[in-house]
């Protein structure tokens, strides 16, 4: 369905001819942007969008790229910078070298379209104000503790706190940023990944990948970091321990003491007998043996 929420607006997708960030730049279009594609191979860019060559590790490239889209737009109101890689080990696992080439695309790469958006987006700010922004494809991978991703974790960890440090920056300027944190999202990227990994897929539910239109919102079974504050944790805690213990102790003590259980009532010579008649009320003039 198209709606025209974007209508007017020129938006910028690195990394948008495949998986989410494809599936971002037709959203965009759909809703009435114009969008341009800026990827190392834009083939997959969607139809009607504005495919643009361009290695996010050039801030050369990424300049030129960004400089035609806005040639070609006019303006440029929103940057979707999704370009990145994976990478499976632990810090045993992987060498320098990839440490700096996830870090350089993941991290850097975002750094440098910021770099070359941000003239524009400041400019189109004036023109449309509360209609610019940055948002960052971050991942799940920055707030909790995967296992093998190591330097995939470390690099959106660093666009957590980037995007954080950006939108301080630049919201006086008129420029909102923000960045989305997916969970696993089937895309070309996790089945080259998967196919690399030297475990199991994991095959039964909680393991649920979304597929990209939906992948904004995490699938709800992964942990999520807790909201509560380590002292009030650990004050429910000892209230949960101290009522599982009053509960054991509960079970375990002679309740038939206090109360027959329901069964013991319902034998016979456990019947209720009448009470005894209490004693003949006495005339106060009267003694015990009825004298007076
Ligand atoms: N798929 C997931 O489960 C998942 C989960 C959380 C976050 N993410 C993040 O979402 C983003 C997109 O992932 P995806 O799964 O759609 O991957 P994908 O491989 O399907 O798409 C990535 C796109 O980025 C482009 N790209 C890669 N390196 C580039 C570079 N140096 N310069 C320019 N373009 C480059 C690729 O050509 C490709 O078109 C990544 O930042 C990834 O970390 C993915």
């Amino acid at each position: 369905m198209t709606t025209g929420d974007f209508e007017g607006l020129a938006a910028l997708v690195t990394g948008g001819a495949s998986g989410i960030g494809a599936a971002i730049a037709a959203t965009l279009r759909d809703r009435g942007a114009r969008v341009a594609v800026l990827d190392r191979d834009p083939s997959g860019a969607p139809d009607g969008t504005l495919p643009l060559k361009a290695d996010v590790t050039s801030a050369e490239g990424v300049r030129t790229a960004v400089d035609a889209a806005v040639a070609e737009f006019g303006a440029l109101h929103t940057v979707v910078g999704n370009a990145g890689i994976g990478a499976i080990g632990s810090v045993e696992d992987n060498s320098d070298e990839e440490w700096h080439r996830v870090l350089d695309i993941n991290v850097l790469g975002l750094v440098r379209t910021a770099r070359a958006a941000l003239p524009h987006l400041r400019a189109a700010a004036a023109d449309r104000p509360g209609a610019v922004s940055i948002t960052h494809t971050c991942s799940i991978a920055a707030t909790a503790g995967l296992p093998q991703r190591a330097a995939y974790s470390a690099s959106k960890g660093a666009v957590l706190s980037l995007t954080l440090a950006m939108a301080a920056d630049h919201i006086r300027e008129g420029v909102r940023v923000n960045c989305v944190n997916p969970g696993t999202v089937d895309t070309p990227w996790v089945g080259r990944l998967l196919d690399q990994a030297p475990t199991r897929r994991p095959s039964a539910p909680p393991w649920r990948p979304g597929s990209p239109p939906d992948g904004w919102s995490p699938p709800t079974r992964w942990p999520r970091p807790s909201r509560t504050s380590p002292a009030r944790r650990r004050g429910r805690h000892r209230h949960r321990a101290g009522r599982r213990r009053r509960d054991a102790g509960a079970a375990a003590a002679p309740r038939l003491l206090l109360r027959p259980p329901p069964d013991r009532l319902r034998q016979p010579d456990n019947r209720l007998r009448p009470r005894p008649a209490p004693p003949a009320r006495l005339d106060p003039g009267t003694t015990k043996d009825g004298t007076r």
